[in-house]
Parts: structure tokens; C-alpha cells; sequence
């Protein structure tokens, strides 16, 4: 078997594991594995790169490329090791911007190296392709990580004319890629350059806070078809599987995001949602009345329950509370008491937030009830409890044509005979909008930081 051969079959190896790793990324008990699967085709292709020849020639700049993923390794280990929960979406932000970045350079690269040689117009096409999208997604991803990361304010930044504005910085974006294709002018490459980098600001900049974890995993998709064009231009079948699988994957959890908060692609790009708080302190919707309780009185409540329900939200991340919340039902349940979490599939700020915290305080798998059948069986609970949860299950989801949210498939705590709801205020959740199950008449609120409270009320239960 020819080295070129041999290299091609690793590289076929290599693209398997990648769809195996979808596979297992697809359910929490085999995501770890799905990863690890993943990484090591990633090892193989990469170890494989070094062996290949190109036109005979072997890999340049050995030593270089060496460097270059030592600095890598340094940078990107801690980074991914010592992140918390929470800033999980602005890291996977800027991962995702460097891989337009590469991307981008790779076609740059490409383009000052083939010129000389008159390629044909679609080889030229691919390349000018690969700049816009990978620099795009670079910029955007780069704006989206600020936002995260309250560098810049988290709400949409909107001017007169902007969508107008952005549509007329797309189409000069497109007239240079036409210019280029005619002239095969560098000088073009480099406004091109500069167009696609001012457009990624632009369309990341109304887009709010709450619906930047929706653009990552598109600017994941352009990213993937970023890759894919650099694949073909350098005739790479790995990287033009790799980049249509993450291309079509990021599509497709985008796709499935929008689903889950009940609002099309373009009113979530376009729409500036979370302009405007409609709730909040000094709203008014502090005014109305509340039934509060302590920990005690939820212990007391909890000692006559025989099914209990935890519907936990991105407050149960900021508190850092999975522990001590599964802490609590490991103690109801050598009560003799039935437990299990209802979980949203947008609940946090990024796909699985929830399952990933869960498995993180090793909490079993099987008690996370999707939120579906968690709906059916939420009926028969005695209690709820919301912990930092809030817009998923504001019922003005189901009920309020006027709210924000509406259409936005939610959890029915209030199916409970009894729900309590922890939180450290009277303020929104990400959408903004004040949520009538805080004033439902079966709602008692426990005010304080979650990972306290649960403390409190693991205490509370022991002592019982
Ligand atoms: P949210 O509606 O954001 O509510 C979180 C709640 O947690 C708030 O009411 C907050 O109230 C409370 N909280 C914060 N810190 C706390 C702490 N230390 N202790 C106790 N409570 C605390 O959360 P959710 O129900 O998980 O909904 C997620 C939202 O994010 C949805 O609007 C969803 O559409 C959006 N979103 C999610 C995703 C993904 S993929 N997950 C993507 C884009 C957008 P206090 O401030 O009063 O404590």
C-alpha cells in the first residue's frame, strides 16, 4: 500500500470518528466517550498530516507548526480546564472565532499561492469564500465573547437604518467577491478582508445578550463551511468532511435551539430581542403580593411529600448549587421520597447546560426527565421546585400572545400541587419579562442565593 494510500485510509478512519462523536455526544451518558472518540481522530489526522507528502514533497516548516500547537496546548488546556460552568458559551465563542480565523488565513494563504498559476474561477471562488465566512465568524465570534464576558453591554446595540445599513455592508461584501473573481486582484483579498470583518460586528452587534448562545452555534455552522471551503482548496477530503459535518451539526442544534425558545431563526437574529425590560425592579411588578417562606418551611412541606420534582435553571449554575442540590435528594430519597429533574432544553445559557451541570454533581442520568415526558409526569408530583429557573416556566409562554416568549414550549410547574421557587429577587430572568407563576396562588418563594438555601434546607430535612 503507497503512503498516499495508507495516509487517506487514516484520514477515512479520522472522519469516522468524528460521526461516531456526534453520535455519542447525542446523549449524556456517552458524551464523555463521544468526546474522547472525537479527539482521538483528531490525534490520528493530525499525527497522519505529518507523514503526508504533498506533490512529493514532504511537510514544511516542521518545527514551526510544532511551535504553533505547543503554544496551543498552553493556552487552550487550562483555559478549558479551570472555566466555570457559566462562562462555558463565551469559551466555546472564542474557540469558535480562532477556527474562522484559521480558516480564513489558510484561504489568504491559498490565494496569494495560486494566483501566479491562473486557477480555474470556482478554485478562486472557494478561496474568496473561505475569507468572508471565516472572517466573519471570526469577528462576530470575537463581539458575541465580549457580550458573554460584559466587556460590552449584553443588550442588542441598535441604530436608525441598521438593518439597511448591514444589508448594504453584505451586498459590498458580495461585489468585491465579483470584482475579485475578475480581476484576481490581491489588493481585493485585502478589502475583502476588511468588508467581511466589519460585517461579523455588525450582524453580532443587535443581537441581545440572551440570544448570542442561538448565534455561537451558527457562527459554529459558518465556521464548519469556512473549513470546508479551505478543504477544497487544498484538496483535503478530511478537512471537507470535518468542516460539513460541523457545518451541518451547528445548522442543525441552531435549528433546534430556535425550536426549543419558540421563535424563528430571523426574529432571533434580527428582531433585537431584550431591548426592552418589561419587568424588574421599579417596574411595578414588585408591587404586587408574593407568599415567601423560609428553608424550614419547605423541609415541613417536603416531609409530606412522596414525589418531588427539581426544575433547575441558569440561577442553579450561578449558584454553583448542583451539589447541594443533589445533596437534598439523595436525603429525600432515604426518606423514601420519588425524585427527579424536568429539564428544558433551553434551561441556562447553552445547549445541556442543565445535564452537564447534573453529571457534573453526579446526579444519574435516569433522573433527568426530558422536558416532554417531565410534563406528563409533573401532574402526579406534590412538589416543585424551581431552582434559578425562571423564563422556562413562565407560563405567559402558553398564555400571552403579547409576551416575547410566547410559543416557547415550557415546563408546567404549576401542574404541581405545590411549588416553590428560589431565587435571590423579584428581578426577570434573561428574557425580561415578569412571570406570573412567582404570584400563583400554590407558589411559595424562598428568597436568597440558591446554593444557601439548599444548604438550609438540606439541614432542615436531616434534622426532620
Ligand atoms: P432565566 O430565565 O435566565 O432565569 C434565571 C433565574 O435564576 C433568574 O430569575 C434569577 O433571579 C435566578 N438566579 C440567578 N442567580 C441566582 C442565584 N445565585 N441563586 C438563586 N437564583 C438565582 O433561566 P432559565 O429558566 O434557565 O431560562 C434560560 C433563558 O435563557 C431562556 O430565556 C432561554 O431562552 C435563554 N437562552 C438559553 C439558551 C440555551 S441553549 N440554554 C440559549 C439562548 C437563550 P434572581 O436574579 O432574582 O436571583
Amino acid at each position: 500500500m503507497s503512503r498516499g494510500t495508507l495516509i487517506d485510509l487514516l484520514y477515512l478512519v479520522a472522519a469516522l470518528t468524528f460521526v461516531l462523536a456526534l453520535k455519542g455526544l447525542g446523549s449524556p451518558k456517552r458524551a464523555r466517550h463521544g468526546n474522547m472518540v472525537a479527539a482521538a481522530g483528531m490525534l490520528l489526522a493530525i499525527v497522519a498530516t505529518f507523514f503526508n507528502r504533498v506533490d512529493g514533497h514532504p511537510l514544511h516548516h516542521v518545527l514551526l507548526i510544532v511551535l504553533g500547537m505547543a503554544v496551543g496546548l498552553v493556552v487552550a488546556v487550562p483555559t478549558a480546564r479551570f472555566v466555570q460552568m457559566t462562562a462555558m458559551p463565551q469559551l466555546v465563542a472564542i474557540f469558535n472565532g480562532v477556527g474562522g480565523g484559521a480558516a480564513c488565513l489558510v484561504s489568504l494563504t491559498e490565494f496569494i499561492h495560486i494566483k501566479s498559476t491562473k486557477p480555474a474561477t470556482y478554485v478562486v471562488l472557494e478561496v474568496l469564500l473561505g475569507v468572508l465566512i471565516g472572517t466573519v465568524s471570526f469577528s462576530g465570534s470575537a463581539i458575541a465573547f465580549a457580550k458573554l464576558q460584559e466587556l460590552m453591554t449584553g443588550r442588542p446595540v441598535t441604530y436608525a437604518g441598521q438593518q439597511f445599513i448591514n444589508a448594504l455592508i453584505g451586498a459590498a461584501a458580495l461585489a468585491v467577491i465579483v470584482m475579485a473573481l475578475v480581476t484576481s486582484s490581491t489588493a481585493l483579498l485585502w478589502v475583502l478582508l476588511a468588508v467581511a470583518f466589519v460585517l461579523g460586528i455588525a450582524f453580532v452587534l443587535p443581537i441581545g445578550g440572551a440570544d448570542v448562545p442561538v448565534l455561537i452555534s451558527l457562527l459554529n455552522s459558518f465556521t464548519g463551511l469556512a473549513v470546508a471551503a479551505s478543504g477544497f482548496t487544498l484538496g483535503s477530503n478530511l478537512l471537507i468532511v470535518a468542516g460539513t459535518l460541523v457545518g451541518a451539526s451547528g445548522t442543525l442544534l441552531t435549528m433546534l435551539m430556535s425550536k426549543a425558545m419558540g421563535r424563528s431563526l430571523p426574529n432571533i437574529l434580527f428582531s433585537a430581542f431584550g431591548s426592552v425590560v418589561t419587568a424588574g425592579p421599579g417596574s411595578g411588578a414588585e408591587q404586587r403580593s408574593v407568599r415567601s417562606g423560609t428553608p424550614e418551611d419547605v423541609a415541613v412541606m417536603l416531609g409530606f411529600a412522596s414525589r418531588v420534582v427539581f426544575i433547575p435553571g441558569y440561577g442553579l449554575a450561578v449558584a454553583q448549587a448542583q451539589n447541594v442540590l443533589r445533596e437534598l435528594a439523595e436525603n429525600l430519597e432515604k426518606k423514601g421520597v420519588e425524585v427527579f429533574y424536568a429539564i428544558h432544553p433551553v434551561a441556562g445559557r447553552m445547549p445541556g447546560h442543565m445535564n452537564v451541570l447534573l453529571a457534573e454533581a453526579n446526579v444519574p442520568y435516569d433522573d433527568l426527565i426530558e422536558m416532554d415526558e417531565a410534563n406528563s409526569e409533573l401532574t402526579t408530583a406534590d412538589v416543585a421546585i424551581v431552582v434559578g429557573a425562571n423564563d422556562t416556566v413562565n407560563p405567559a409562554a402558553n398564555d400571552d400572545p403579547g409576551s416575547p416568549i410566547y410559543g416557547m414550549p415550557i415546563i408546567h410547574a404549576d401542574a404541581a400541587e405545590n411549588v416553590i421557587f428560589m431565587k435571590r429577587s423579584m428581578r426577570p430572568g434573561f428574557a425580561g419579562i415578569d412571570n406570573e407563576l412567582l404570584y400563583n396562588p400554590k407558589t411559595t418563594l424562598v428568597f436568597g442565593d440558591a446554593k444557601d438555601t439548599l444548604t438550609k434546607i438540606v439541614a432542615a430535612v436531616k434534622a426532620s
